[in-house]
């Protein structure tokens, strides 16, 4: 497995308070860079268009990044909230690289996200829908080309698959990226050793918030052949345990006071403590990421199929 180091940088820069998430995000991204498509696309479930915009090669200038617009004041600890669903006159994306390709389509349910989407100018239309509603608001045979990497995290997956193969042309490819029931493994390995407090922290709602995260690889595959696609390939995205480890653990925990601090610094020096950062943060995870033996499918918690509608 070769890392793309330039790449792999852009997402530790973009999500360097999370480097589990930048780490994951890139494998995913990883998993579907030789994709290519013509004809009319759509991302859903695309948030805040980042994962996309660096997937298509985007990059950002070194003083903006996922923490410098989130929402304050929060309990993190007794509700479930997403911080980066906020969008102020703070959110400038510096572009320093345009994505060589865009979207036509963008969506997701959180105004914030949509509204931080725009700001990125990747997408030429953005709607606003609850995948929860179905049928999805597009035609039949409307796509060419479809990505989501977030349809488990609804209710009603498997429905919303045979919607997802409505809206795609015949032999149109979708990029489905879906997390397996192996995903939070690591936080229920160390739950007999926490205590209700401690576990709750770690957690943060997730094995109650995650809907989807219920099935294994191959009931993934049931459900996508019943939905009417073919197969291409299947890939592991998250490559080993030391990266699923890396992820459930993580620095979520106190993300929320790392976000405080950053943001009480001077340009100069959060530019600066974020470069050193990001430098510690690659040198570590670029070999714990390619060095350990990968995932076989079974043992996977993260996969990218890659899909043709029949
Ligand atoms: C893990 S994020 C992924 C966002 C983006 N694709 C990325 O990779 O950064 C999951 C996204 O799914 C969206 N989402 C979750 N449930 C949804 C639903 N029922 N309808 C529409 N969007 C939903 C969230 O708002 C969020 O932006």
């Amino acid at each position: 497995m070769s890392i793309d180091d330039k790449k792999f940088k852009s997402f530790l820069e973009f999500y360097w308070l999370r480097p589990e998430n930048a780490a994951v995000k890139y494998f995913q991204s990883s998993t579907w860079a030789d994709i290519k498509w013509r004809g009319k696309s759509i991302d859903i479930c695309c948030g805040d268009g980042v994962y996309v915009f660096l997937h298509q090669g985007g990059k950002f200038d070194n003083s903006f990044d996922c923490f410098t617009d989130t929402k304050k004041n929060f309990s993190h600890n007794k509700k479930f909230v997403d911080i980066y669903n906020s969008f102020s006159k703070k959110y400038v994306p510096k572009i320093i690289k345009n994505p060589i390709k865009n979207f036509d389509v963008g969506t997701d349910w959180k105004t914030g996200m949509l509204a931080k989407s725009k700001k990125l100018k990747i997408f030429k239309r953005l709607i606003k829908h609850d995948n929860n509603i179905l049928p999805l608001p597009f035609n039949d045979n409307e796509f060419n080309f479809l990505h989501s990497n977030a349809l488990y995290w609804t209710k009603n997956a498997p429905i919303l698959l045979k919607d997802v193969n409505r809206v795609l042309n015949k032999d149109s490819y979708a990029v489905l990226e879906f997390s397996t029931e192996k995903l939070l493994s690591t936080i229920f390995e160390l739950k007999p050793f926490l205590s209700k407090e401690a576990f709750k922290i770690l957690d943060r709602k997730r094995s109650v918030e995650m809907k989807g995260i219920k099935y294994n690889t191959k009931e993934w595959i049931n459900h996508i052949k019943k939905a009417g696609f073919i197969i291409e390939d299947i890939r592991v995205a998250w490559p080993n345990k030391i990266i699923v480890d890396f992820w459930n653990t993580g620095l979520r925990p106190i993300s929320h006071l790392l976000i405080e601090m950053v943001n009480n610094l001077n340009n100069r020096n959060r530019n600066k403590i974020k470069k050193e950062w990001v430098d510690i943060m690659f040198k570590i995870l670029k070999p714990l990421c390619e060095k350990p033996k990968k995932f076989s499918l079974k043992e996977a918690s993260y996969i990218t199929f890659i899909l043709r509608k029949m």
